[in-house]
């Protein structure tokens, strides 16, 4: 892959903290065009933050994000966001809470003039999500996983370029949550945009991702262990991963637990820290740029 693809969202030399304490430390990512990236990492370690550095919500205390190039500033429809909550209206059809987004970016008049067509173009944002049969229901009228494909719809049809998703099957049945991982990924193949997909589930993540990162605080560097060390999360490991069967039988295949035990170790047992000279950065576009203070060994 050309260096412009892979640099299609870029993050470098990221900083954020939250009062006295580190959460993002130096993190480094550059992401081509139509990848959809996974992110785990152990609870607490800065996986929304940082997702919420993409989305714009909030702004690194030193470093960059861009997508093309261009600065990210505040959300825009660039960016899409889908959260483990649904989050629409309850007073509002199904239909009216996809076509809203829409609706918002019109002035009245425009609105008026363009209702038809706004409406047309939500009812064809339902039938990707098959939802269509269900335009007229309230929220509440639906199961989760219908709920969640509602949020989908809602973010797709402001054409984001980036997809961020936060947990967006956690609060599923495991049966459901299944479906709903096929369906993002006939979603992916037929539409190809970048996603970055948050989540707890490592096997989700290995199943999902065509690349793998794993965000954690557990390594070592040439800062210490002392009590004043203020160490935020780095992304750790960073693998690309075969695109195999959109079949969910994969899971249960020996190649695919053992790279789930892998990254487990790596990123989740905090008595088996790696030295940052160690992570596993494997990705073709994996970067790093780390600081005197982080690089070397003691
Ligand atoms: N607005 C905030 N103010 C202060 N601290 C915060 C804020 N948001 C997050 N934190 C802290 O920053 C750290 C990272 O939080 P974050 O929610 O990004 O983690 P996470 O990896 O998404 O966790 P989880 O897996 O539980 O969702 C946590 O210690 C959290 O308590
Ligand atoms: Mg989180």
């Amino acid at each position: 892959m050309s260096a412009a693809k892979a640099n299609f969202l870029h993050i470098e030399d990221l900083y954020k903290s939250y009062g006295p304490k580190r959460v993002l430390d130096n993190v480094d990512l550059s992401v081509g065009e139509g990848e959809l990236c996974t992110l785990v990492g152990p609870s607490g370690c800065g996986k929304s933050t940082l997702l919420r550095q993409i989305l714009g919500e909030e702004f690194p205390d030193a470093g960059r994000v861009t997508i093309e190039g261009a600065d990210v500033g505040h959300p825009d429809p660039r960016r899409g966001i889908v959260f483990q909550r649904y989050s629409s209206y309850p007073h509002l059809s199904v239909l009216d809470n996809v076509v809203l987004g829409r609706r918002l970016q019109c002035s009245p008049l425009a609105w008026l003039t363009r209702r038809r067509q706004l409406i047309e173009e939500a009812m064809e944002y339902l039938q990707r999500v098959r939802l269509a049969e269900h335009a007229d229901k309230y929220p509440h009228q639906l199961s989760g996983g219908m709920q969640q494909r509602v949020a989908i719809a809602q973010a797709l049809i402001l054409r984001p370029r980036v997809l961020l998703m936060d947990e967006p099957f956690g609060a599923l049945d495991p049966d459901t949550r299944e479906q709903m991982q096929l369906f993002l990924l006939e979603l992916w193949e037929r539409e190809r945009m970048t996603v970055f997909f948050v989540t707890h589930d490592l096997e989700e993540a290995v199943f999902l991702g065509t690349r793998i990162l794993v965000l954690s605080q557990y390594y070592r560097d040439r800062r210490g262990e002392g009590a004043g060390v203020n160490r935020g999360a780095k992304i750790i490991a960073d693998y690309q991963l075969p695109r195999a069967a959109s079949a969910t039988d994969v899971k249960r295949d020996p190649v695919f637990a053992e790279l789930v035990e892998r990254i487990r170790r790596e990123g989740f047992d905090p008595t088996a820290r790696r030295h940052v000279d160690e992570f596993n950065l494997r990705h073709p576009h994996s970067f790093r740029t780390l600081t005197a203070e982080e690089a070397g060994r003691n």
